[in-house]
């Protein structure tokens, strides 16, 4: 068994990828892949993102108090990386990636045409460190395309193909989920058999 070099630390577990939407106070669209995102806690009424200060969309969800969390399917892939150059700001990455937008419902920035889902939030909380922050963002309308979600609203993967990606060396490899062979109810998880999620998010609804 190997101890890891630092530098290895951020290779030992997948990571989601979304796109974040943004617009700038002057109007400029922005959009950029993001790794470093989690909700906070079932079942997703916050999120939190990581973002390194010199960040056009740190920038700009700062002035305006608004983002969309985008989720790609692997046909993405290429505009991924057309956006995740650093370009800036006043380079409309929209227009860079060929990607389209679509006209948000409670938000400004628009979403990017073709992801899976769209989580519009709202800025609850900028946690600044030295040389990052932490934004803690407040889902306030989800979307989902039809096309991928069964009608209880759970994600056909298989056919949805949300991406993925595990880091190298020099680059990172992109990837997509496959079903491992088991299925668990919630309910497992719990000695009397209650998923108590639901509880919380009465609480906190
Ligand atoms: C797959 C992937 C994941 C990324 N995740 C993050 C992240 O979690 N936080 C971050 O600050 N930058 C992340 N980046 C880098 C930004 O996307 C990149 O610096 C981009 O140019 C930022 O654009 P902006 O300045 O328009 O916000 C990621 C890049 C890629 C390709």
């Amino acid at each position: 068994m190997g101890v890891l070099a630092p530098r290895k630390r951020e290779q030992v577990m997948p990571l989601p990828v979304v796109l974040i939407s943004t617009v700038g106070k002057d109007g400029v669209r922005n959009v950029a892949p993001w790794s470093c995102i989690t909700p906070i806690l079932r079942p997703f009424n916050d999120l939190l993102l990581a973002s390194w200060i010199k960040r056009d969309t740190l920038s700009n969800i700062r002035e305006t108090g608004e983002f969309v969390v985008n989720v790609p399917p692997v046909e993405l892939a290429e505009a991924v990386m057309i956006c995740s150059r650093n370009y800036p700001p006043e380079v409309d990455e929209f227009e860079e990636a060929g990607l389209k937008p679509r006209p948000s419902q409670a938000v400004k920035p628009p979403g990017v045409e073709g992801c899976l889902a769209w989580a519009e939030c709202t800025l609850v909380e900028e946690i600044r460190r030295e040389r990052y922050s932490l934004v803690i963002g407040k889902v306030v309308h989800l979307e989902a395309d039809d096309r991928f979600f069964n009608e209880a609203g759970e994600m056909d993967y298989e056919r949805a193909k949300p991406l993925t990606v595990i880091l190298g060396d020099g680059g990172m490899w992109f990837t997509r989920p496959v079903f491992a062979g088991r299925y668990a109810d919630y309910a497992e998880m719990f000695l009397n058999k209650k998923d108590e999620a639901p509880a919380f998010a009465d609480e906190n609804g």
